[in-house]
């Protein structure tokens, strides 16, 4: 019968049989899947796996902490941080183009990714043949079931590395769902705030701002972000919202009177959603207080910020991140 323990007992010896003396890499997100996927292959074969982890400037509030802290603490994974921020922002400087920002972040995390692979592999040698992916059943079926390997190009010059590196993938969470892979996490002692985590995009805070990306504007909205959590969690609504999508609205200002001062600032939305599969949802019905509560804090507490908005558009027609 299907157990979390067994699981875990029948991956480990997999994993192990797979890689043999050979060494792995695997990429965190910040997310469920990869922490979980890295979990499980650093139980079979420690040291032989690497993680990295691109901090690209553009996670939110203590994310890129709850991995290079709790979930180091958690795993003992070794783990590489590459610090990306300035260059992330130096390539974002002056774009608002949603579609462009996608692509630049895209562009850029596949670069400093490489680069990152190409220095472990410099560094260990010709071991490193296996790449960890967290790819889920739902991912499988989507994609027609192929596996297999993943294909690399190098634009880097690392000490003589072939052009293109050719890794065999390791998809330990192939036969699962959502579901059972946050129960495998929890199994494996990974810390809650990772586990039950709500999607997150990719591109990260940087379709959250309408106008082109700061470090400034970051800053703020990962203020407002931080509290409007803050208070989802506190008032237990984490399980019946998909997720929040917290936007600041950079290029728009509107009047405003704090203490005895007009303001002149920018408007935060709170875009709260319930879903089933993140194809279609619907704006969630959150008790006023819980919004009276929000509204005051982020107003009172975020600089810049003068007015809370709620977004009530149902997904279609509306997507549910605004870029
Ligand atoms: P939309 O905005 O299309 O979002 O209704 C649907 C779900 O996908 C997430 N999302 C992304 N996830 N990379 C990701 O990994 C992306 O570029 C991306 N864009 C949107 C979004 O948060 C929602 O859960």
């Amino acid at each position: 019968s299907w157990t979390t323990g067994n699981v875990i007992e029948e991956q480990v010896a997999a994993i192990r049989e797979q890689v043999g003396d050979k060494r792995a890499i695997c990429g965190l997100s910040g997310g469920v899947d990869s922490a979980v996927a890295a979990a499980l292959v650093q139980k079979a074969i420690g040291s032989q796996l690497t993680c990295v982890y691109v901090d690209h400037g553009l996670m939110r509030k203590g994310e890129t902490e709850q991995v290079e802290k709790d979930f180091v603490a958690a795993t003992g994974v070794q783990l590489k941080v590459v610090d990306a921020e300035e260059r992330f922002l130096k390539a974002l400087a002056g774009v608002s183009d949603p579609e462009e920002k996608r692509k630049i972040i895209g562009r850029e995390f596949i670069r400093v990714f490489e680069q990152a692979q190409a220095e472990i592999i410099a560094d260990q040698g010709p071991a490193v043949e296996f790449l960890v992916q967290g790819t889920l059943y739902p991912d499988v079926v989507e994609s027609g079931g192929g596996t297999g390997t993943a294909n690399i190009k190098s634009h880097h010059n690392v000490g003589g590395l072939p052009e293109d590196l050719e890794f065999k993938l390791i998809e330990p969470l192939r036969k699962l769902f959502k579901d059972e892979v946050r129960m495998v996490g929890q199994e494996l002692g990974l810390p809650e705030e990772i586990v039950q985590r709500q999607p997150f995009p990719g591109p990260g805070l940087g379709i959250r701002i309408v106008g082109d990306v700061t470090k400034e504007r970051l800053d703020l909205l990962r203020e407002a972000d931080a509290i409007a959590r803050e208070e989802l969690t506190a008032a237990g609504l984490d399980r019946d919202i998909w997720q929040c999508p917290v936007v600041l609205l950079a290029d728009v200002r509107s009047v405003g009177v704090q203490g005895d001062g007009r303001t002149y600032g920018h408007p935060i939305v709170l875009r709260p959603v319930s879903s089933e599969d993140a194809m279609t949802a619907d704006w969630s019905r959150l008790p006023y207080e819980v919004l009276a509560k929000i509204s005051t804090r982020i107003t009172n507490e975020v600089r810049d910020v003068n007015r809370v908005v709620l977004d009530v558009t149902s997904k279609p027609p509306g997507t549910i991140e605004w870029e």
